[in-house]
């Protein structure tokens, strides 16, 4: 990369404003405090293993998860980095039950930020790549202090979305609905500089399925199906796919984004909506891949356009190259419709 083409994230967003005459900074502001902790996460998460932030907490969050040390800091760098910006209303984490509301002595914004402080917990201890998803929704109350309502709103309506990954080296992705572009973190320099530029999904992309097939007891008949045909079990694919599960959603995203792919979390018959979050870890995710040219449905609709209604529901995903969403529904969609299981 030679000098002349060092875009760091901070004069992307700045150039992404000037598409958007009427746009009054915020957004942008947004994104900066959102690069700037995920560079603090990024020092943290990098140094796990040689100082005390391994491990867990010793309590578990609102979804029955041990919350390990680097879910609670991460998710205080974020809360801190935003509650006294004057850019939100409010703030909704995977790690509080209620909104965050915004301290009274703060002045408020016009914003609500959601967002999995660190996603792939369970893979810290074992030195696997984690991430933040966050989500960026337009305060629709008319209360400056922000309601839940105004982070319960569907996919369709978010200003921005994007994850960090911190992997081999840590990546910043995230689009204004203006293409999605992708960061590397230079830790010489302190900064994130453009490196993947409107990414689009490969199409056809690699053959990839990417589902954690313990759950296979529990699928419906419809998932199996699918799943044995992509690995040409039953001899009807001379194409078979290979297989990928890291079980970090922003790692096998990003890798699904990059290489193209189908990511899935299906319902089963414990979990009929699975495992994942729509509001801070689905809809982020499905506004990159739709705008990188992807797809991403619960198995029979758009993601995007289902109504929330609560700040923690599930979802069954299905996301990643297009053609691959299609196929699965070939084989899940009738099944999309009723609870799964029996
Ligand atoms: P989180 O660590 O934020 O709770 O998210 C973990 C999620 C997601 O990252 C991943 O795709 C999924 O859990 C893996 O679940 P399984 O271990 O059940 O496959
Ligand atoms: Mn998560
Ligand atoms: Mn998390």
């Amino acid at each position: 990369m030679t000098s002349r083409s060092v875009v760091t994230v901070e004069r992307h967003i700045t150039d992404q404003e000037r598409l958007h005459p009427e746009a009054t900074g915020a957004l942008s502001d947004i994104l900066r405090h959102m690069a700037l902790s995920a560079k603090i996460i990024a020092r943290e998460v990098n140094k796990a293993g040689l100082v005390d932030i391994l491990g867990a907490v010793g309590r578990e969050n609102i979804h029955g998860e041990q919350v390990k040390k680097l879910d609670e800091f991460a998710d205080d760098v974020i809360f801190a980095a935003f509650d006294h910006t004057g850019l939100l209303c409010c703030m909704a984490s995977e790690e509080s039950e209620g909104i965050r509301e915004i301290p009274e002595r703060f002045p408020t914004g016009k914003y609500a930020l959601l967002y999995d402080p660190l996603d792939g917990s369970s893979n810290i201890d074992a030195n696997v790549s984690i991430g933040t998803i966050f989500s960026v929704l337009l305060k629709r109350s008319d209360n400056p202090r922000g309601t839940e309502a105004d982070c319960i709103q569907k996919g369709r309506d978010q200003i921005a979305a994007g994850y960090v990954v911190y992997g081999s080296s840590t990546m910043m992705v995230y689009t204004t609905g203006n293409g999605v572009h992708g960061f590397t973190l230079d830790p010489s320099i302190g900064e994130f500089l453009l490196s993947h530029p409107d990414i689009k999904i490969p199409t056809p992309g690699k053959r990839i399925y990417s589902v954690n097939e313990g759950n296979y007891g529990r699928w419906s008949p419809g998932q199996r199906r699918l799943v044995r045909y992509l690995k040409g079990a039953d001899g009807d694919n001379d194409k078979p796919f290979s297989t990928r599960y890291i079980g970090s959603m922003v790692s096998d995203l990003h890798r699904t984004l990059l290489y193209g792919g189908l990511f899935m979390y299906p319902g089963d018959a414990k979990a009929p909506k699975g495992k994942l979050r729509l509001l801070y870890e689905c809809n982020p995710m499905a506004m990159l891949v739709e705008h990188a040219g992807g797809r991403a449905t619960d198995g029979k609709r758009d993601l995007l356009d289902i109504e929330p209604t609560s700040l923690h529901q599930l979802s069954p995903i299905y996301i990643g190259t297009k053609d691959y969403v299609d196929l699965a529904h070939r084989f899940v969609e009738e099944e999309a419709a009723e609870p799964v299981g029996a």
